[in-house]
């Protein structure tokens, strides 16, 4: 089984027990964005008067979708450990990520957790506008795998150096098997397929040592010296404190444990192409946004290019400069798509999924709509799934409105070439511009303030009112409702 077919599976085995109390500890590991959402589904449905379910998780964007309540816990890995008293999602999650607890006014942590997605990488376009000299170039053939029943048809690509390419898409669609057919472990259908002659280093998804003394030699053996040089030390050593486990046996690691040091073990090993299977894999959230941080700042400073599969989905977005899109029937016949923007991989990507993102006001974090709810449906509306800042909902709406304008003037000009004919989509027309205006004055209006959950609104919700509404700054206390 691949790994998320394995973590579904041992979700359903606690899920047909008997039992007053259930208890899933990290259930979203290894699963891709839509089978994480099911799976905060089904684990919902299982609450019922007479019964709790008590969830360990790490992305912030499932747990935001998966709760009631939350406790935070903080102190010092391996030393002590405190937890807070339960409190609402919205006001759980932003305690954790700013580091501080208001109602006992205790800091636990020195700096605020922000999520900014690259939105200053310019496209190819622009970069050629402006006269930026496009780094080395790497192809990769088109070509299919066949494994047992399963087929994977993959597209040709590009990709340059300094560029991370994330793989999107569900579980047993073939991402492990592309990582697999890049990194030459398995080969393509058609043997003779030439494939780029770069070095690899691989992080696989699946961690299982061997080894059986310490870090130190693990990595004495797989690195030689490198990872004692000071730049190796501060960028990754440092961040994912390896340091700590130096004099620990790999074996008795702890699966967070274990996937940081098989990240660094990937990024010590000099390579072309870096190929990272689900790194964030039994990482906690704060743990997450380092690596995806660490993981970063390495790849652009050695000017590498990688290959990362990636289910989390505010890792993913941090992450990408493109974005590679897995299609078809998993564990039978899927397809990947030749890397293409961030925005519009992600936008197709969610598209096929149903699900639309948005970016929370105060801390940037990407967070899902509900289902249905106004935000979801007017993000649907304008194809804006992946809703990077509200700028871009703006720009949409504007193109969208001068199409309107521009369509709406040529039929002006039919009619008055050709006699008054009323056109009730006139009317409808005209009303929908309305409806964007108010969401445009809407969406700035919020900028900056209290975010006012505005997904919770029911769809019939007049928009109008709402946008009229002046922010009353408070913080909305009913996220634990209303859930889909
Ligand atoms: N050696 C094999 N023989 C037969 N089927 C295989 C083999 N290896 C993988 N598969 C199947 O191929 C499909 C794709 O597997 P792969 O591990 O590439 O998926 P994935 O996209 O990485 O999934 P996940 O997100 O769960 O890790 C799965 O259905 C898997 O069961
Ligand atoms: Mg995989």
């Amino acid at each position: 089984l691949s790994g998320g077919e394995l973590q579904r599976f041992i979700i359903a085995m606690v899920y047909v027990q008997r039992a007053d109390i259930y208890m899933f500890d990290e259930p979203s590991s290894y699963l891709d964005v839509k089978q994480r959402l099911k799976a905060a589904q089904a684990i919902r449905n299982l609450v019922q008067h007479d019964n709790y379910i008590i969830c360990v998780e790490h992305d912030l964007s499932i747990l935001d979708y998966l709760s009631d309540f939350i406790c935070c816990l903080y102190g010092m890995p391996g030393a002590y450990g405190v937890v807070t008293m339960p409190s609402g999602v919205k006001e759980g999650i932003n305690i954790f990520l700013a580091g501080f607890i208001p109602s006992e006014n205790m800091r636990f942590r020195t700096t605020e957790l922000t999520f900014k997605v690259s939105q200053d990488k310019k496209d190819d376009e622009e970069e050629k506008k402006e006269g930026i000299v496009k780094r080395a170039n790497y192809q990769y053939p088109g070509m299919t795998k066949t494994l047992g029943p399963f087929k994977l048809t993959v597209n040709p690509g590009s990709f340059s150096n300094s560029e991370i390419l994330v793989m999107l898409g569900e579980n047993g669609t073939g991402k492990s098997t592309l990582i697999h057919i890049l990194a030459g472990i398995l080969k393509p259908d058609d043997e003779d397929t030439e494939m780029p002659k770069l070095s690899i280093s691989i992080k696989p998804q699946k961690i299982a040592p061997k080894f059986t003394e310490s870090v130190r030699s693990l990595l004495d053996i797989k690195l030689g010296t490198k990872w004692n040089s000071p730049l190796f030390k501060t960028e990754v050593l440092k961040p994912l404190d390896v340091e700590s486990l130096l004099d620990n046996n790999v074996q008795t690691l702890s699966g967070g444990e274990l996937q940081r040091v098989a990240i660094t073990l990937a990024l010590g090993k000099p390579c072309d192409i870096y190929l990272i299977d689900e790194p964030s894999a039994y990482l906690d959230s704060e743990q997450r946004i380092i690596a995806a941080k660490v993981l970063k700042r390495w790849i652009m400073n050695t000017k590498r290019s990688a290959f990362i599969v990636e289910h989390d989905f505010i890792m993913a977005s941090y992450l990408a400069d493109k974005v590679i899109v897995f299609d078809g029937t998993p564990a039978k016949e899927t397809s990947c798509t030749t890397p293409e923007g961030l925005v519009s991989g992600m936008n197709r990507f969610l598209e096929m999924l149903e699900i639309t993102f948005r970016r929370d006001p105060t801390n940037f974090r990407p967070r899902i709509n509900k289902m249905n709810s106004q935000k979801d449906q007017e993000q649907k509306a304008s194809g804006c799934y992946f809703l990077v800042d509200e700028a871009q909902i703006e720009k949409i709406g504007k193109e969208r409105a001068a199409k309107k304008a521009k369509a709406k003037a040529e039929k002006e000009a039919r009619k008055l070439g050709g006699g008054v004919i009323k056109d009730e989509t006139d009317d409808a027309t005209s009303k929908e511009e309305t409806k964007e205006e108010v969401s445009k004055e809407d969406e700035s209006s919020r900028d900056g303030q209290n975010d006012s959950d505005d997904e919770d609104q029911e769809p019939e919700e007049d928009h109008k009112e709402e946008a009229n509404e002046e922010d009353d700054g408070q913080e909305d206390s009913d996220d634990s409702e209303g859930f889909v």
